[in-house]
């Protein structure tokens, strides 16, 4: 009896309230998955349903009445008229405050604008919609770590067309953005250290206005994080000559999607950058030398400082406070590799020379901990022969003793 008006009281209020759902999750494949997945969608969440997006009336079980054209029924929703669909509440200012304050409403106005919704515009459904990105019926929050708009997801989601040869065929785009930003210094960030203010697609391409930063603006797209790089390339001979070239800033040395860890090997020698534009012998090409030269100089005298600190340790010397001071001499590199971006050998010399003070240092602090090293070991011998020659003292005083003492009881026994 109890039993009977709890049923009542759940079962009927919801079978009123949502014969979609109700009947679709009794039906099977591709009619029953949305109400299955439904229960995950944030729309669920904040008391949508399935007539919100697809029109219907969700109080009828019968599904002609459901499911009625006049009621403002579309079945499976057609590519080119999803952005509206969901534009007509994520446009909407004062619905979406309501649900979520200071929620962006520009996601339609941006789209508009990007490549993929011109396209979309002109009949072309092979560009990303709303729900390419976002999935449908299983809608998250963008900061769910399982949304495929989430940093880690992302690649792997607009990948799903841009790495797809087939699907890309009639475009002139390359196919091979995934797997070279795969092998970039911002993937490994943020994959494999869990960086998230590593950039992932959209923190360089926008969300939903998605397009290639125009050329002039790739070097403040990077800038936004490497702060001091731009303002140093913002000053340096390069900026206006490859801006005039067409040519996308940082774009030129680092690429734009495989951006590998940068290194003295960008400067000089067979990966060198420099060389594609300057010969050895112009002012270009002698800047890149020296800074090669004066980085190289700087690492070495670290790696000498490492080696000779390393052993002191080894033995056991206190070398803590240097091995502090070579971090410093680190930052001086680091400072280095910045300074490269004014293109100028003398914006390099500076940190060089603190760090190979630094690297002087630290060595002379090893050096002499392995000097008194072998001091104390030198020390140590002498003691331990000395202690060695007692020891043999003893022992044969007391050999003649024995032999003494024995031979007296001989003859007393006799
Ligand atoms: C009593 C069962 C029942 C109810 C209630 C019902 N449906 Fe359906 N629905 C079906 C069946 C069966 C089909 C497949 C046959 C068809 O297309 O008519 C279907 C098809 C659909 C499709 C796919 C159409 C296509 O073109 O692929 C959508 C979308 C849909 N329903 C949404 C809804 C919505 C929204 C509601 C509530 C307003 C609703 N349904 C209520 C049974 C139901
Ligand atoms: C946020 C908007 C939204 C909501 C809410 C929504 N749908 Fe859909 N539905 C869509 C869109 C958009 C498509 C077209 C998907 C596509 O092109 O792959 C679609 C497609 C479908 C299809 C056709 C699937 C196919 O592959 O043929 C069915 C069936 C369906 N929806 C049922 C439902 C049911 C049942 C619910 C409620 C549990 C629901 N939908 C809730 C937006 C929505
Ligand atoms: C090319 C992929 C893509 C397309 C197409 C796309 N989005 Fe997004 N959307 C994203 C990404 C990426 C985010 C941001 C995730 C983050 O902030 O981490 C986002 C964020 C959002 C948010 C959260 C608020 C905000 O603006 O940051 C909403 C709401 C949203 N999108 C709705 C839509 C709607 C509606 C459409 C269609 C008109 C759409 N999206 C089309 C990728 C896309
Ligand atoms: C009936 C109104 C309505 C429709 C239609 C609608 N949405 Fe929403 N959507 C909302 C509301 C309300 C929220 C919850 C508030 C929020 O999180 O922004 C939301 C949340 C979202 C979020 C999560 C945003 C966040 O905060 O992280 C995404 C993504 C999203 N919707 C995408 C879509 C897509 C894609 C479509 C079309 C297939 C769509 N919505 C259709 C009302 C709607
Ligand atoms: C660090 C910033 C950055 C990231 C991250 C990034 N891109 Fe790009 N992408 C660019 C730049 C800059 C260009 C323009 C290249 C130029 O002008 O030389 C570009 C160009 C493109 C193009 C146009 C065709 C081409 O290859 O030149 C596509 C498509 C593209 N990116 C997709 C993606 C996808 C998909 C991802 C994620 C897997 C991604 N991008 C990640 C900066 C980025
Ligand atoms: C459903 C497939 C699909 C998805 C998902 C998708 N795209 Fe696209 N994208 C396309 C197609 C098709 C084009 C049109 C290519 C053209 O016009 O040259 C395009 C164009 C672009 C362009 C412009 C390239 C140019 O120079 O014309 C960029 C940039 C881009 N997409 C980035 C992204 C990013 C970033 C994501 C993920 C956040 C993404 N796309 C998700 C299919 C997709
Ligand atoms: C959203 C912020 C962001 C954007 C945009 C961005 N980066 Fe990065 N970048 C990072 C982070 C975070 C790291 C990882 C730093 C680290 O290794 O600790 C990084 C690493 C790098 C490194 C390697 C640094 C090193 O010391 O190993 C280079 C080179 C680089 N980025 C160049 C670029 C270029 C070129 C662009 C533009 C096409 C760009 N970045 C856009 C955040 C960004
Ligand atoms: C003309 C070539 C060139 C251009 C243009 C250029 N870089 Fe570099 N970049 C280099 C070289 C060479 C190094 C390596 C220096 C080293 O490690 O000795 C480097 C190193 C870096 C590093 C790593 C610094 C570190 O901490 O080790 C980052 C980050 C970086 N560049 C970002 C940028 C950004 C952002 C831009 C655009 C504003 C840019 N670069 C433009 C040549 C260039
Ligand atoms: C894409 C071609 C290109 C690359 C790569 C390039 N440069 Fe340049 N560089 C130029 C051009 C063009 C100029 C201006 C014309 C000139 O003076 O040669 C210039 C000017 C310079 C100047 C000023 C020369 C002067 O006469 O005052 C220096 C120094 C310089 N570059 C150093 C470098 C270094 C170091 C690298 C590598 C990290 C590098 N460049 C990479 C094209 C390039």
């Amino acid at each position: 009896m109890r039993y009977g008006v709890l049923a009542f009281l759940f079962a009927v209020p919801l079978a009123a309230a949502d014969s979609c759902v109700d009947c679709h999750s009794v039906l099977e494949g591709k009619l029953q998955a949305p109400a299955k997945a439904f229960a995950n969608d944030i729309h669920a969440r904040f008391g949508f349903s399935c007539a919100d997006c697809h029109g219907g009336n969700r109080n009828e079980t019968d599904p002609e009445a459901a499911m009625s054209k006049a009621r403002g029924f579309v079945g499976k929703i057609p590519r080119t008229a999803v952005p509206e669909r969901c534009a007509h509440c994520h446009s909407d200012a004062s619905l979406m405050e309501k649900y979520k304050p200071r929620q962006r409403v520009d996601q339609m106005a941006q789209y508009r604008t990007s490549v993929h919704g011109k396209r979309l515009a002109s009949g072309d459904t092979k560009v990303a919609t709303c729900i390419d990105c976002h999935s449908v019926h299983d809608i998250r929050e963008v900061k769910d770590p399982l949304s495929p708009v989430h940093p880690l997801r992302l690649p792997e989601t607009c990948s799903r067309c841009h790495s797809d040869k087939t699907h890309m065929a009639s475009y002139k785009l390359p196919t091979d953005q995934f797997a070279n930003y795969r092998k970039s210094v911002h993937w490994e960030a943020l994959a494999k250290r869990g960086d998230l203010s590593a950039p992932s697609c959209a923190s360089c391409h926008g969300n939903h206005g998605a397009q290639p930063p125009e050329v002039g603006s790739v070097a403040a797209v990077c800038g936004t994080c490497h702060v001091m790089m731009e303002d140093l390339y913002k000053k340096s001979p390069h900026q206006p000559v490859f801006a005039a070239m067409g040519a996308a800033g940082c774009v030129v040395c680092h690429s734009n999607h495989e951006i590998r860890p940068p290194s003295v090997g960008m400067l000089a020698g067979p990966n060198a950058v420099c060389s594609q534009c300057h010969d050895a012998t112009s002012a270009g090409g002698i800047a890149a030398a020296e800074m090669a030269r004066q980085i190289t100089s700087l690492e070495k005298a670290l790696a000498r400082s490492d080696q000779v600190l390393a052993n002191a340790q080894q033995s056991g010397m206190e070398v803590s406070e240097a091995l502090l001071r070579q971090r410093e001499g680190r930052e001086d590199l680091v400072k280095a590799a910045v300074a490269v971006h004014a293109f100028q050998a003398a914006a390099v010399q500076k940190p060089v020379k603190e760090g190979l003070t630094i690297a002087a240092e630290t060595y002379q602090t090893g050096v002499s901990a392995l000097q008194e090293r072998t001091h104390r070991r030198l020390g140590l011998l002498a003691s331990l022969i000395a202690i060695a020659l007692t020891m043999l003292g003893l022992w044969l005083a007391i050999r003649s003793i024995e032999g003494r003492t024995a031979k007296t009881s001989q003859l007393t026994e006799r």
